[in-house]
């Protein structure tokens, strides 16, 4: 029957050797000559392998036992012969040469102008939750469940949120218009709102679409507002944000929350070679979703937009493809 292995002997004689030691390099090769690979320590555990199972397990404490106290042992050992180094002060104040600043998103960056363009034209920024009711999202803005408008965002839903009504399903929201909703809701006109945000839907993604991207809402409610002011407003913005020669065509379609509605383009000349790029949908609020929320409509009209400070930075930066807005890669990022 194999013999169990001296875990005691073998350690005494390294406490020894290591007591006797008088150099770094000394404790260093007591370490390769006891625990490297073909170490006397390292063998002697290897071989509780052939030891018969009633035996493996107490040798199996004592090796491992060893083991530790040895280790603690070296790292105390090399200890003696390593003096503290002192902390080096970091100087604060020291200018930094070799270094990069970091910067803003180029969706930040998009977002951050709107936001002042907007701010000097009346505007204020109001946020809304990214997790919203079917109501806010869908049914306030004449959208109830049958509606075939929202098949084209009907989407991810809150598993279990249905009950117990169809108003009260929880979704991430899939525009940022619902903020519309719950700005009218608790304020009285007038009203002059952006709402920048993130949203999601079920996309298929291209180099324009996403399932996961911002949006910024625009709404303005007051006693004589046309679609001329809409027009104007959207005008100055896209102007001031990527230069005097930047144009605009509204094009009819059809939201279910705005009568007429129109679908907005934009064309810069050094992108694109001033292609069309679909900017976003616009409209004058629709009388019942201003009764809704307790606005009378003979009184008050607005107009709305939700437009995409993507493809404005897509515009603005020159980047021909969405996706790369939304790839943490630094060789794009360093390029705004
Ligand atoms: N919510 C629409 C969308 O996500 C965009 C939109 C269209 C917003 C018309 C509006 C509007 O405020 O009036 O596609």
């Amino acid at each position: 029957m194999p013999a169990q292995p001296a875990f005691e002997k073998i350690l005494a004689e390294a406490s020894s050797r290591l007591g006797a030691a008088s150099r770094l390099a000394e404790v260093e090769e007591l370490r390769i000559r006891y625990l490297g690979r073909k170490g006397v320590l390292t063998e002697a555990l290897r071989s509780l392998k052939t030891l018969p199972p009633a035996q493996r397990r107490a040798a199996g404490q004592a090796g491992n036992a060893a083991k530790q106290a040895l280790e603690g042992q070296l790292f105390a050992a090399a200890a003696r012969f390593t003096t503290p180094q002192p902390v080096r002060s970091v100087d604060v104040t020291v200018p930094l040469h070799d270094h990069q600043p970091g910067h803003l998103h180029p969706i930040s960056l998009v977002l951050a102008e709107l936001e002042e363009i907007f701010g000097s034209l009346g505007f204020s920024v109001v946020e809304g939750p990214e997790v919203e009711d079917a109501w806010h999202n869908f049914e306030a803005l004449n959208m109830g469940s049958d509606h075939p408008a929202r098949d084209m965002q009907d989407t991810f839903y809150v598993k279990g949120s249905d009950r117990p009504k169809g108003e009260f399903r929880i979704l991430p929201r899939t525009h940022t218009s619902g903020v519309q909703i719950r700005t009218m809701e608790t304020e009285e006109p007038p009203l002059r709102i952006i709402v920048p945000g993130r949203v999601y839907r079920n996309e298929a993604e291209d180099a324009t679409h996403g399932a996961v991207f911002h949006q910024l809402e625009g709404l303005m409610v007051d006693q004589a507002t046309s679609f001329a002011d809409l027009k104007g407003i959207l005008l100055t913005m896209a102007q001031r944000l990527l230069g005097a020669d930047t144009k605009l065509r509204f094009r009819p379609s059809f939201f279910p929350y705005t009568e007429p509605s129109a679908e907005i383009d934009m064309s810069a000349p050094n992108v694109r070679d001033g292609a069309w790029i679909e900017l976003g949908g616009a409209g004058m609020v629709h009388p019942d979703v201003l009764e809704r929320v307790g606005y009378d409509p003979d009184v008050f009209q607005g107009f709305a937009f939700g437009i995409g400070p993507g493809r404005l930075a897509m515009l603005k930066y020159g980047i021909q493809d969405l996706r790369e807005l939304y790839k943490p890669d630094i060789r794009i990022m360093e390029q705004f």
